[in-house]
């Protein structure tokens, strides 16, 4: 292709969590600001960027081959600007600029709103720019935290995952430190956002016509704001506030950590109507033995505590959890107990990742890796089968029940055929539970909670109907245009 790249056209490639999606929504929305508009092409750029995870090293490969990709757009266009920005950049510029020297621009966690800027700065100077936070051994603890300061205030709905569901950062950092993960250099130390401001963005949110608000947080449910006036605010006692924001229909957070799973939260999850009645619990192993090397400070008797307490305090909530599998040490014997472990859980779905020795983390530097790949794709494999084979289990006991759905679009895989209904396409959304729901429905759907009666299910989706009443008694072309907008590439985990 040898169209002109347009200097104020910008592309983003996500890559990893959620936290990084809405690090791109935020740089999207600052650079809009500046006169930007985004593009779905590589080629008609001014600015291309890589919004970046080191989680695992293979999505830290999925980047560089990226940059391969772009490496002849620089080539026969010098002056497109380039830049690999979040958690790499923090983490490896050294290795970013020997591997793609043609990078211009690397950008840590903590500095995303220079961009701008920065885009700025290549172009006056014609040289590569490099804006990271302090390394967490570099400085002070207010240091630190200063260096990592975001900003969340411009919000960008072209970007969402849906013009009506928003991500909203109550948290950045983490201050764990299990064995094997990035996280707390990459994003640096735990601190909470001011409830007020949160409660700002979640107004706005609310005004552009947001719906459902997913608050983020690396271990979210440890947030607590103090006020310094012998005030504190719990996350039960924020989402309270959010649940007072009238149009918002819907709140989630992701990620829990187990032991902070405090029973006040537990609570709020039940009794408000809008808390979503389901949460990602990650235990990471079934084993003490490696829950110890991983540093994760609860024995497998801890967190089957809490998963009762959990099950107990709010009937019918759905957990869902992350594992690692052949981590260091990791015996067949160890692994047995993480089969047990999923087998006996009941988890709506778990992620199961083989570990990824991550260089700089203790476990690199403490424990060497070595179970073997294959090892570890067949320990993936076993316990995904045993996840799977609860999780059609999970998902058919909704037959003949009904649910309340959040229609998010048009189903975009190809999913078993749905009833035929009274016309209109395959739509998909999400229950109150987090479970997928496809069903036919007219387009004027999207964006509205309807009531689906479940007929069928598979291992991740359960299939409906709409009720007819409400095919019938909603206004037309009401609140979103199905059109949907340029939604920017993105590699990755599903959104939990
Ligand atoms: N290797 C494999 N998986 C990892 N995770 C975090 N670090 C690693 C690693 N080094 C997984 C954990 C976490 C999820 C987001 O990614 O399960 O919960
Ligand atoms: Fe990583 Fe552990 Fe922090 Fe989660 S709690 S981000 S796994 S260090």
């Amino acid at each position: 292709m040898n169209r002109m790249p347009h200097e104020r056209a910008v592309y983003i490639e996500t890559v990893g969590c959620q936290m990084n999606v809405l690090d791109s929504e935020l740089v999207i929305a600052a650079l809009k600001k500046q006169g930007y508009t985004l593009t779905d092409d590589p080629h008609a750029a001014g600015v291309i960027l890589f919004n970046t995870c080191s989680v695992r090293e293979h999505a830290e490969e999925k980047t560089y081959s990226a940059l391969g990709r772009v490496a002849p757009i620089k080539r026969d266009h010098p002056e497109t600007v380039i830049g690999v920005i979040g958690c790499m950049a923090q983490k490896d510029q050294d290795h970013i600029r020997t591997r793609a020297p043609y990078v211009d621009m690397i950008v840590g966690t903590g500095q995303l709103s220079k961009i701008p800027s920065l885009v700025d700065e290549v172009r006056r100077t014609n040289l590569p720019q490099l804006a990271v936070s302090l390394g967490r051994t570099d400085g002070g603890r207010t240091e630190i935290e200063a260096s990592f300061e975001s900003y969340d205030p411009a919000r960008d709905p072209e970007m969402r995952p849906t013009p009506f569901q928003a991500f909203v950062r109550i948290q950045i950092g983490c201050d764990k430190f299990c064995t094997y993960c990035v996280v707390p250099s990459t994003r640096g130390p735990e601190q909470s956002r001011h409830p007020d401001h949160i409660l700002a963005e979640v107004r706005t949110l609310a005004d552009q016509g947001c719906l459902e608000v997913t608050l983020l947080g690396q271990t979210v449910n440890s947030y607590v704001y103090d006020h310094g006036d012998g005030r504190r605010t719990r996350i039960s006692d924020l989402i309270a506030r959010i649940h007072d924001v009238p149009s918002i229909r819907r709140i989630k957070f992701v990620t829990n950590f187990p032991k902070d799973m405090s029973n006040d939260l537990l609570d709020a999850v039940r009794d408000l109507p809008k808390a979503v009645k389901y949460l990602h619990v990650p235990v990471q192993s079934g084993c003490d033995t490696i829950l110890k090397r991983m540093k994760r400070l609860y024995t497998v008797a801890e967190y089957r505590e809490v998963l009762a307490r959990i099950r107990e305090r709010i009937p019918g909530v759905a957990v869902s959890s992350d594992f690692i599998v052949g981590f260091c040490g990791e015996t067949e014997e160890s692994f047995q107990k993480s089969m047990v472990l999923v087998d006996e859980s009941k988890f709506k779905n778990s992620f199961i990742f083989k570990y990824s020795e991550r260089p700089g983390t203790s476990a690199a530097g403490r424990f060497p890796d070595d179970v073997p790949d294959d090892v570890k794709r067949r320990r993936n494999h076993d316990l995904l089968e045993v996840q799977d084979a609860y999780s059609l289990i999970d998902h058919r006991q909704w037959i003949g029940k009904s649910v309340e759905v959040l229609v998010e679009g048009p189903s975009r895989k190809g999913h078993k055929q749905t009833p035929n209904g009274p016309g209109g396409r395959q739509l998909i959304g999400r229950t109150m539970t987090d479970h997928i729901a496809v069903f036919q429905g007219q387009d004027r759907l999207i964006g509205q909670i309807v009531t689906v009666d479940v007929i069928d299910a598979h291992g991740f989706t359960l299939y409906g109907e709409v009720r007819i009443n409400q095919l019938a008694g909603l206004p037309t072309g009401s609140a979103i245009t199905p059109e949907l907008p340029i939604r920017p590439r993105r590699i990755g985990l599903d959104l939990l």
